[in-house]
């Protein structure tokens, strides 16, 4: 009942009268004046004016399975919400539930990670209340080898979002950090699970900083949050909506082809890299080239010193 009359007042601009509200989920007044006072509590504001009814003037900046769900207009993706106000990893738990019985497209979200895991090794900080951790678990009937393009889906997903609800400043960096004034405000960790010829499931876990107003000194130069670009904070529940809706759009381009033909025009027009230099590393050699474009596969061309065009993946290139 929470839910219908949280989805009642986000529905409705102006007021809604206990009485409608009532007659419509089939419970008394007193039930919905009960449910209107647990929302209070837990900080939606909500102005009850006689004769007029309820008004939703504010949602809080909360992350429950009700607010990411409540919007949330996709076909699979998200169709399961996991909400955990505190996990070691968002990736972790999802890699276990994916053994499980975790159907395609379950997402797992948390409050704050304890060991919240990034590329290469390192940790990522992902403090409680401030960012958005989550992470989508697949499980796609395609060859192990294509599974690294939906580290890329990922990326263009993210940058699509935040696009959507901020300037258009944010890039990509190939292939899936989403930068902002050239500072990473995203990053993405994609996992998989595979045998020789299928995949047993991929978890796909995208890390964002959304209303962070500080960083560690070890990261402060390179990191960034939309708070500290956009100067004002976000509800993350709809920052994840968009990102899961624009994932699965992509998502069903990449699988109609099984390579990234039908999203490339976007991701290049997103992309940073493009037409800027890059360090070529190749079996301990440095070599110098340029980025002129991504291939179907998700690799990055480019043009070395001599012009001729390479194929790169990203252990081979530093940006
Ligand atoms: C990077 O190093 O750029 C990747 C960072 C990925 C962080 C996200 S947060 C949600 C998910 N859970 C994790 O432990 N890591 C990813």
């Amino acid at each position: 009942m929470r839910r219908k009359i949280l989805k009642y007042l986000k529905e409705n601009d102006g007021y809604v009268s206990g009485q409608e509200l009532s007659n419509q989920l089939g419970v008394s007044r007193t039930s919905v004046w009960k449910v209107i006072k647990q929302l209070r509590e837990q900080g939606y504001e909500i102005d009850s004016v006689s004769n007029k009814g309820y008004a939703l003037r504010q949602s809080p900046d909360i992350l429950t399975k009700e607010e990411v769900e409540l919007n949330l207009n996709t076909e699979f993706i998200g169709k399961d919400v996991k909400v955990y106000e505190s996990i070691d990893s968002t990736n972790k738990q999802a890699k276990r539930l994916a053994v499980e019985d975790a159907t395609e497209g379950t997402v797992v979200i948390a409050e704050e990670q304890t060991e919240g895991k990034g590329r290469r090794g390192k940790s990522w900080s992902s403090p409680p209340k401030q960012g958005l951790w989550m992470t989508i678990i697949l499980k796609p009937k395609i060859h192990p080898s294509k599974a690294s393009m939906v580290t890329l889906l990922a990326g263009l997903s993210v940058v699509q979002a935040i696009n959507d609800c901020s300037q258009n400043k944010a890039q990509i960096k190939w292939p899936n950090d989403t930068v902002i004034n050239e500072k990473k405000v995203s990053g993405i960790l994609t996992e998989m699970s595979s045998e020789l010829d299928l995949v047993n499931y991929i978890v796909v876990g995208i890390g964002v900083n959304v209303n962070t107003q500080t960083f560690d000194d070890a990261i402060k130069d390179t990191a960034t949050s939309l708070y500290i670009e956009e100067g004002k904070s976000y509800e993350r529940a709809v920052i994840a909506q968009k990102i899961l809706k624009k994932f699965e759009q992509n998502y069903i381009l990449f699988l109609k082809e099984k390579n990234l033909k039908l999203v490339l025009d976007t991701y290049e027009k997103n992309c940073i890299n493009l037409s800027r230099q890059v360090k070529i590393i190749h079996h301990n050699e440095v070599e110098y080239g340029k980025a002129i474009g991504i291939s179907e596969e998700g690799h990055l061309i480019v043009l070395d010193e001599n012009g001729t065009e390479k194929l790169l993946n990203s252990g081979e290139v530093s940006i």
